[in-house]
Parts: C-alpha cells; structure tokens; sequence
C-alpha cells in the first residue's frame, strides 16, 4: 500500500515535471505558425497566395521547401525577392516554417486557360513530366504544378530555359522531349494544363 502511493506520488511529479516544461518549450522560439505571418502578404495567410506571380506554398513538401529557401539564401535561384527574404532564417526556422505550409490545405483559384491547349499540355505532362510530378503536378516531392499560378510558372519555365536557375536532375531530358515532340507550343500548352485544375 506505501510502495503503491509513493508510485502514484512519482507519476504525478513526473507529470507536474513534464507540464512545467511545455511552456518553456513554447518560448524557446516563434511557432512555423507565427513566422509565416510575415509571407502571409504576399504567399495569403494559409500559402494560397491570390497570385499571379507570388506562387503559392500551402501543401508545399517541408524538404522542397527548405530547398528552396536554401537556395534562395546562397542565390542559386533565380529570384526578385525570395533570396533577400530567405536570409533572415536559420535552418530551424525553415524547418518550422516547412512544417506549418505542408499543414495547409492549397486552395485552387480557377484560371482562364485555353481548353484545347490544355489538352495537349495534359498528354505532354502524362508522358513526360508525370513520373516526378505525380497526380497531375500536385503538391508532392518535386514541387507543386497543378493549380499553380499560371504566371509564375510563366517566368519559372523561362528561368529553368534560360538557365538562370538550374535543372533538376534528369527534368532537362524530359522538357526538351516534350519541345521536340510539340514544338514551341509545349511550355504553354503544359502551363495552361496546370492552370485548368481547379
Ligand atoms: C514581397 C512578397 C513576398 C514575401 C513577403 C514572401 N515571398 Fe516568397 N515568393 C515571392 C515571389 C515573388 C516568389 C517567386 C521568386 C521571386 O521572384 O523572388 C516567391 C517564391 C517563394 C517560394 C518558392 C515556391 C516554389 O514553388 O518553389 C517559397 C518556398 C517562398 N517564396 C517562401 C516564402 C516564405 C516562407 C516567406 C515568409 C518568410 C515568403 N516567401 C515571403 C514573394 C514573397
Ligand atoms: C526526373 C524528375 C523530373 C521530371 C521528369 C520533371 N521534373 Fe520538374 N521538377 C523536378 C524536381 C525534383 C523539381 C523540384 C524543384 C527543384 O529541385 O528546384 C521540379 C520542379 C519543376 C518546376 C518548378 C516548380 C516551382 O514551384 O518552382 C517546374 C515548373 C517543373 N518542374 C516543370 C516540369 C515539366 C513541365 C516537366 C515535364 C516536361 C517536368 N518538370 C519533368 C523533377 C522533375
């Protein structure tokens, strides 16, 4: 009876002992939640920006998205504000923040695309873009395409083309297949197939 007390007495210390410690935990650092306010402006409250340059984050893969933030802070990608931005964050604030965007739910805002050619971009994406971007381009390891603002996908085609930002591996082979097989129509073709899902 006085060894099952004290036991009680212990688990209730340990338990008292381990609440006393979440506040604690709390103040060690700003929640991804209370960081991301700070892209709210441009990236919406919840990372489905209302566009069309600002691309949207919400449902973003956590390691994409610290990726990308990497490599905005050593200016490996191409960026008009992004690098300056993605400097004021450790690696642990990144992480947080990746946490939070991966939560969100991506909220799609129809786009005027052109239906015909978006039919030709679905074919072009199944045959060469879909073994990476699995679901048609949606929120997964290799980014987000579908849904995505047509706009910036506009510019980030451009940027991968010109060779301002760097390919990912092997996705260079599978564009430039896609260019051979439907000419210069391609890129657009594949960007209104993105913009048409909803
Ligand atoms: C002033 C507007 C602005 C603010 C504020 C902003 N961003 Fe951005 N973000 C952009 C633009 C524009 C791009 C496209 C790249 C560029 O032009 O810099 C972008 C691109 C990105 C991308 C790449 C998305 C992809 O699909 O690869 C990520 C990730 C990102 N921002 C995260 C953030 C985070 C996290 C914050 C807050 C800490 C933030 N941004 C704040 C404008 C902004
Ligand atoms: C072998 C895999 C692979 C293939 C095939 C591939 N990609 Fe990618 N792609 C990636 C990865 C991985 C990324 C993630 C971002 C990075 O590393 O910069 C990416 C990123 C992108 C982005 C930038 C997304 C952003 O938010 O900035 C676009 C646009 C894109 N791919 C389009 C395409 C298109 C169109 C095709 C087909 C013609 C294609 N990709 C085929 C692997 C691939």
């Amino acid at each position: 009876m006085q060894r099952d007390d004290t036991m009680t007495k212990n688990v209730r210390n340990l338990l008292l002992a381990v609440l006393a410690l979440l506040p604690g935990a709390a103040l060690a650092g700003p929640s991804g939640e209370a960081l991301a306010f700070t892209c709210a402006g441009c990236h919406g409250t919840d990372g489905s920006s209302v566009g069309p340059s600002m691309p949207s984050i919400a449902g973003m893969d956590p390691e994409v998205f610290v990726d990308a933030m990497k490599a905005y802070q050593a200016d490996k990608r191409n960026a008009t504000i992004m690098n300056r931005i993605a400097r004021g964050y450790s690696d642990e604030q990144l992480k947080d923040m990746g946490w939070f965007f991966a939560k969100q739910r991506l909220h799609l805002t129809p786009q005027k695309h052109d239906a015909a050619l978006a039919a030709r971009g679905a074919r072009l994406h199944e045959k060469h873009c879909e073994k990476c971007h699995e679901n048609g381009g949606r929120p997964g390891d290799a980014g987000t395409l579908a849904g995505q603002w047509m706009p910036y996908l506009d510019h980030t085609m451009a940027d991968f083309l010109s060779g301002k930002r760097d390919w990912p591996r092997k996705m260079k082979r599978k564009v430039d297949a896609a260019i051979a097989e439907e000419g210069k129509q391609a890129i657009p073709a594949l960007i209104h197939y993105y913009g048409s899902q909803q």
